[in-house]
């Protein structure tokens, strides 16, 4: 499991007024407000998810490929105009197109889509694809075809370090 992270500094305020823990959010609710993730494992090509806030998130390691189809879309294109390099971009502005981090949830019902695993199909775009409805999503998680309105939300993270991810 590469997913790790919680906050100590939460623990240390929970202890420290235990006769109002009750009227606080539950601590391991707190702990995951945000995760760090070791993506070192990640295999270029590979994707894992992880949980954060309760929804599944996925982190892809796209191969070059991946990433040269997402970049030769055009915006005229897409129901919900996003360059990829916007969507690939931590809040440090740092740039790694390799990386893309979506909250796994379909944009029209909810459903988590197909496609990080290994042998999951895709859809037609190579990204994802939600069988409830059939909705399509590009490599940069772009909704290309379906029902979905949106693509899929890029959550905020950071990159701590070149292998360390901070969701949340
Ligand atoms: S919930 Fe994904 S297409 Fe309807």
């Amino acid at each position: 499991m590469v997913a790790t992270g919680s906050l100590a500094a939460i623990g240390a305020v929970a202890t420290a007024w235990p006769f109002i823990n009750n009227l606080n959010p539950a601590a391991d609710t707190l702990a995951l407000s945000t995760i760090e993730v070791n993506v070192a494992p990640i295999a270029v090509g590979q994707a894992v998810t992880v949980k954060w806030r309760g929804k599944p998130v996925f982190i892809r390691h796209r191969t070059p490929d991946e990433i040269a189809k997402a970049k030769a879309v055009k915006l005229s294109e897409l129901p919900d105009p996003e360059t990829d390099a916007a969507r690939v971009t931590d809040a440090n502005k740092k740039v790694r197109p390799e990386w893309l981090v979506l909250v796994g949830v379909c944009t029209h019902l909810g459903c988590v889509p197909l496609g990080n695993k290994s042998g999951d199909q895709r859809g037609e775009f190579g990204g994802w694809f939600c069988p409830c409805h059939g909705s399509a999503y590009d490599t940069s998680g772009r909704i290309r075809k379906g029902p979905a309105p949106k693509n899929l939300e890029v959550p905020q993270f950071v990159f701590a370090t070149d292998t360390l991810v901070r969701i949340g």
